[in-house]
Formats: structure tokens, C-alpha cells, sequence
């Protein structure tokens, strides 16, 4: 097993215990619907559909980025990206670089011939090996869009991670400018905050994927890799280093109303993807949650995807909106 492909093991063994997911909430608690005991709707006729990056999803619920690259990976992506394709919801690919060096890469798309797959690289690993990298990533897999994802606090946690942060944003610039896809960036689990949102928005990024406090920490996960007992010092109080998801979305769509959001990091239940809409975003992503079922088989995958729908459903239902439109204005109680 090559060092990079360990790390991955690691890192699904790791995000599956509850341990690593982050202390604080994600913030969703606070935000609460006026309940509405009056719907006059019919629950059959409640519609969560939506329109994302011109594909029809059955769902504003996108399977969250998630690392391939070892023994088991395959498995994994093989069941979300089947699920994907049966439930017309996106997949978001996790970081192609180690299956891009092992040729695996055009899997899923054979698996999920015609899902909304979204392509995934590093925003360092972009800033060193340049734009070339994330066509390759886009052309392995034929991907609707390409994510970068930006994680400096993992990097710092993780031996031998990238310290060198100079010219990411150049690097973004440039992928947005060159690659006939939509552009994508996130965070992992610390958030993306309304300076940062500035400053990709004004070298062309469109969408904007939140990836707040909440849920999966990536310096948890780290730490428990770390040997040197120093290390493990330093990191001790980044564990729940970042900004909580529900508080970011308002301040992100304030910034801008062209913005395309995306909220993750700690969605837990159809409610709070409810919440997430309602406070602004176009399009939810959750990780973790599906790693369990998805080491399992695909109908699992499908089973869960369809609790968060339904629970997605029931609270259209019960805030009396018949479609995400109508949810987009339902009546939030004060705080
Ligand atoms: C096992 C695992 C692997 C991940 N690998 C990647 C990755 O390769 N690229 C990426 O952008 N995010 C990756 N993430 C981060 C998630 O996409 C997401 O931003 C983060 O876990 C917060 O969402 P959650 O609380 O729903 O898990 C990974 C998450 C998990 C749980």
C-alpha cells in the first residue's frame, strides 16, 4: 500500500467514528420554522425538485466529496455513484488525485453514466501542478464541474502536509478563466467566511460550496494520525477551529445574490437542509453520514438519501410550502 492510499484508509476508518466529528453544532438548532398546523396541501403533491447546474435533481442534496483512493474507496464510490445515478441526485467525486495517478479515475462515470458528477482537486495541488491537472480531473470522469477544495488547517495537521499556501487563488483564477465547467470551491469542515467568498468571487468562481463547522473535523481526523506528541500539542485547540455552517450561509448570500451556494458541513437531517435552503442556499452537500451505508451496497446508500428526502419533504409539508420556492419565504420564529 503506497503512503497516499494508507492515509486514505485512515481517513475513512477515522471519519467514521463518531469521535472526529466536531464538539460545537453546526449551528442549525437555533434556526426554527413557525410551524404551520394549516398547510392545506397534500403531502403527495409537496415537490422538492430543483434545477442544478442545468441538471434536474430529484433533490437539493448533493453526496458530499469523499476521498477514494485505497482498497475500499473503490467499493464506496461504486455504491454513491450508483445511488447517484438511480436517484437523480450529484455526486461530488472526492479528491482524484491519487486515482488519477492509478488510472482508476473513469470509474464512476461508468458506474453513473449520466449523474451530475462533480471533479475534485486540491487547491495547493492545483497551485502546484497547474490548470492541466484539473482538466484531467474533468476529463477522467467527464465531470459537470470541478471542485477545488481549499484545507489548510488538515494541511497543517498532517505531516509532510502543504505549507506552502502562495499562489492558490492565482491557480483558481486561472482554472476558472481556461475550463469550459463551472468552478466550485470549498472548505472541508472550517468554513468558507464573506472575505474569503469576496475574494473568490472576484477572480470569477460562481459557486461556493460553505463546508462550515458542524460536522467531519478534518484536524480531529489528523491528529489521531499524528505520532510526535508535540505535534499533537499544537493541533490540540484547532479540533473545533472554524465557522459554524448555519452562521456563514445568510452572511454569504448577503454578499451576493448571483452567488451559487452550497451548504455543508454538519447537515445532519432533512430539516436542516430546510434550513440551509431557507437561509439562502441553492444546494446542500453531506458527506459523512453516507460513508456507513456506503461501505454496505447501494441500496443502503439509496435507503438513506431517501430519509433525508422524505424528512426534506415532511418539512415542506409542515412549514405549509408545497415546492422549495414557497419554502425560500416560510416563516423562520425569532431568535
Ligand atoms: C471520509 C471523508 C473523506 C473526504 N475527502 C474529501 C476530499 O477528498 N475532498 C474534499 O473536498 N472533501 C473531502 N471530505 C470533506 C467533505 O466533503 C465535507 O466537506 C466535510 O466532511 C463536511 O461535511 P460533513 O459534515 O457532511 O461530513 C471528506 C469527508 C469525509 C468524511
Amino acid at each position: 500500500m503506497t503512503d497516499i492510499s494508507q492515509r486514505k484508509a485512515d481517513h475513512l476508518q477515522l471519519a467514521l467514528q463518531g469521535q472526529h466529528q466536531s464538539a460545537t453544532s453546526a449551528g442549525f438548532d437555533g434556526i426554527r420554522f413557525e410551524h404551520n398546523c394549516l398547510p392545506e396541501l397534500q403531502l403527495a403533491d409537496v415537490d422538492c425538485s430543483t434545477v442544478f447546474l442545468d441538471y434536474y435533481c430529484s433533490a437539493p442534496i448533493i453526496i458530499g466529496a469523499m476521498t477514494g483512493g485505497c482498497e475500499y474507496g473503490e467499493t464506496i464510490n461504486r455504491h454513491l455513484a450508483e445511488a447517484a445515478e438511480a436517484l437523480n441526485i450529484p455526486m461530488a467525486l472526492g479528491s482524484q488525485r491519487a486515482a488519477l495517478m492509478d488510472g482508476s479515475a473513469q470509474n464512476v462515470r461508468h458506474w453513473a453514466p449520466k449523474a451530475l458528477l462533480l471533479g475534485n482537486i486540491g487547491g495547493t495541488q492545483l497551485q502546484q501542478q497547474g490548470v492541466d491537472l484539473a482538466k484531467q480531473a474533468v476529463d477522467s470522469v467527464q465531470a459537470n464541474a470541478i471542485i477545488i477544495h481549499l484545507n489548510p488547517l488538515q494541511e497543517l495537521v498532517q505531516p509532510n502536509g502543504d505549507r506552502d499556501w502562495r499562489g492558490v487563488l492565482n491557480a483558481i483564477e486561472q482554472c476558472s478563466a481556461s475550463l469550459n465547467v463551472p468552478v466550485i470551491v470549498k472548505e472541508v469542515g472550517s468554513g468558507i467566511g464573506p472575505s474569503v467568498a469576496q475574494r473568490l468571487i472576484d477572480v470569477g468562481v460562481s459557486w461556493i460550496e460553505v463546508a462550515g463547522r458542524g460536522g467531519t473535523s478534518w484536524a480531529s481526523i489528523e491528529s489521531a494520525r499524528i505520532e510526535d506528541t508535540l505535534e499533537q500539542q499544537i493541533a490540540a485547540p484547532f479540533v473545533d477551529w472554524g465557522m459554524d455552517t448555519a452562521a456563514l450561509i445568510p452572511h454569504l448570500r448577503r454578499q451576493s445574490d448571483q452567488l451559487g451556494l452550497i451548504a455543508s458541513g454538519g447537515l445532519r437531517n432533512g430539516i436542516d437542509i430546510a434550513r440551509s435552503l431557507r437561509l439562502g442556499a441553492n444546494m446542500t452537500a453531506i458527506a459523512q453520514p453516507f460513508l456507513q451505508p456506503a461501505l454496505v451496497s447501494t441500496a443502503a446508500v439509496i435507503d438513506h438519501i431517501t430519509v433525508f428526502r422524505e424528512q426534506l419533504r415532511w418539512t415542506l409539508f409542515l412549514t405549509g410550502s408545497k415546492n422549495l420556492k414557497e419554502l425560500r419565504s416560510a416563516p423562520l420564529l425569532p431568535a
